[in-house]
């Protein structure tokens, strides 16, 4: 895979995974923001992985943002990218996601940034099976988009990160791949199969 801009908006548990996994796994540039500026969770980041802190430009100039910033900041987090032409992975799950009537995260991102190609990607996966993809098989990521070629080169990314591709059809259906990702959480937490739970999709026929 060609070298792409790739910038990560949002250092926290889930970001700073895709960024270490990203900048071990793959040859892609690779810059990264938290809420503000020299941020202490992107400061952290830059110190181990060795990237670089990005820009406003930058993010405009990228060719993959994802956004990893918790769902209540969406709005927030697109106004900062405004003008951003590029491909989007949106990869926030809301607390709340399928019980509130609200829509996806992906979808929020795709109001707010028009101009944007919204992939909705990695949202069903724990941040400890990004940074460590295990032995006992491939962990599938489910990709959602109206664009086929965005959903094309994420899909390739997900491959290169070591994970199965699915594809998750149009980006309305980012809902149901986001509730499976608090489906995880709550498998996790209170049925006590820990931070590694992860989806397979597979045909049984
Ligand atoms: N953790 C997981 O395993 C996992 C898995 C799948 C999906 N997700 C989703 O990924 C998102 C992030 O989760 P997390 O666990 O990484 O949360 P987290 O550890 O709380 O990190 C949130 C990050 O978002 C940044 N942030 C907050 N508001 C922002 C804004 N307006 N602009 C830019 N950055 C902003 C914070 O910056 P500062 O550090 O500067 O405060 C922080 O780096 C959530 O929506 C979550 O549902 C998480």
């Amino acid at each position: 895979m060609n070298e792409l801009k790739i910038s990560i908006l949002g250092t926290g548990d889930m970001g700073g995974a895709i960024a270490t996994a990203l900048s071990r796994r793959t040859r892609h540039s690779l810059r990264l923001r938290g809420a503000q500026p020299g941020s202490t969770s992107a400061l952290r980041l830059i110190d181990a992985l060795g990237v670089t802190e990005a820009s406003k430009e930058d993010f405009l100039a990228s060719d993959i943002v994802f956004v990893v910033v918790p769902a209540a900041s969406i709005e927030e987090a697109a106004a900062f990218l405004n003008g951003y032409q590029g491909i989007v992975v949106a990869v926030s799950v809301s607390g709340s996601v399928g019980r509130d009537g609200l829509p996806s995260s992906a979808e929020r991102i795709a109001t707010a940034l028009p101009e944007a190609t919204v992939v909705s990607a990695f949202t069903s996966i724990w941040s400890n099976v990004i940074r460590e993809p295990g032995t006992s098989g491939k962990t599938s990521v489910f990709v959602s988009s109206d664009d086929d070629n965005a959903k094309e080169v994420v899909s390739r990314l997900a491959t290169e990160l070591g994970f199965e591709p699915i594809n998750g059809g149009a980006l309305s259906m980012a809902l149901y791949a986001e509730v499976m990702g608090m489906f995880a959480v709550r498998l996790a937490m209170d049925s006590g199969y820990g931070r590694t739970i992860s989806f397979h999709a597979f045909n049984a026929g």
